[in-house]
């Protein structure tokens, strides 16, 4: 019989696995209990915050939905999300950044120049840019994936007054990688917060704010798809994102515009009498 201490369980534990596992399966479950009991060593767990922990998880499985994944958002607020993008980006290309739960799949394709906002009113945001390879060279043809909350900060899937399409986009960059329309600009707003996770931030005393962005996933044939997002440099919540989801080459200048300046080959152009910002941002990828 082989006596468990406090001391050896992880050892015994490791001891566990047959000569035929996987040995990045072992590499992985013998990390994970290896800092999961150094973590309950640690804080000294106690009956009591272990049953809690349990409830959690228990509360977050039947919380969760197609629509809303909140082991997900778990993941996102303990940073975990991001801390996986970050090791796994590519220096060269644009940072990645949290795909959220929002994405829809089937969104509508829009035309180079289009109008994402429709009916929505606001000022108007031309949003402009390249998709381009390391060393700068457009790539072309590549497909853009756009979506944002309506004004009301709201993603199209936790609000009936929208339609499932709307704030989403599919865009065809054209054979010099570019690519452009026109928005309203999207608002910062609060990750789901009525879950367990939402009393994660409670206990922690902090917020559930994110500061405002348009997401981006852009795929083309050899490159590896990057999934981003990109954020204006005045918003209030850029230096305490809830999701760590800030990167600095993602914060970029809005830039106003003066009345009557609204350029041609856009589908709002001869309509934007008032002033609008605009925003360029390139889009960089990486080989596959
Ligand atoms: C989002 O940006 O859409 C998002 C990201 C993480 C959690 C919740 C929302
Ligand atoms: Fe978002």
């Amino acid at each position: 019989m082989r006596t468990v201490t406090k001391d050896n369980i992880t050892e015994v534990f490791i001891g566990y696995f047959s000569d035929d596992t996987d040995p990045r399966v072992k590499e992985v479950l013998s990390s994970l209990a290896n800092h999961l009991h150094d973590f309950a060593r640690e804080v000294n767990l106690t009956h009591d915050e272990w049953r809690k922990g349990l409830e959690f998880l228990e509360w977050a499985g039947k919380i969760t939905t197609p629509e809303r994944n909140e082991f997900v958002l778990l993941s996102d607020v303990m940073g975990l999300s991001s801390l996986v993008d970050m090791l796994h980006s590519n220096p060269e290309s644009t940072s990645s950044s949290v795909l959220g739960p929002f994405h829809v799949s089937n969104p509508p394709p829009l035309d180079i120049g289009g109008d994402m906002k429709r009916d929505f009113d606001g000022e108007v945001l031309l949003v402009e840019g390249y998709v381009k390879d390391t060393e700068g060279n457009a790539i072309p043809n590549a497909t853009i994936d756009i979506w944002q909350t309506a004004p009301n900060g709201l993603y199209s899937s936790q609000d009936p007054d929208q339609d499932i399409h709307s704030f989403h986009a599919l865009m065809k960059a054209d054979e010099n990688g570019h690519y452009a329309f026109t928005t309203v600009q999207p608002v910062s707003y609060t990750v789901p917060s009525d879950g367990p996770v939402g009393g994660i931030l409670d206990a922690a005393g902090r917020h559930p704010w994110r500061p405002s962005h348009l997401h981006y996933i852009v795929s083309a044939d050899g490159f590896r798809s990057l999934v981003t997002e990109v954020f204006p440099d005045t918003d209030p919540y850029l230096d305490e994102d809830t999701v760590f989801g800030v990167r600095d080459d993602l914060v970029m200048k809005y830039i106003k515009q003066p009345a009557g300046s609204f350029p041609e080959g856009f589908a709002l152009s001869g309509n934007v009498p008032d002033e609008y910002s605009r925003v360029d941002f390139d889009l960089i990828l990486a080989k596959d």
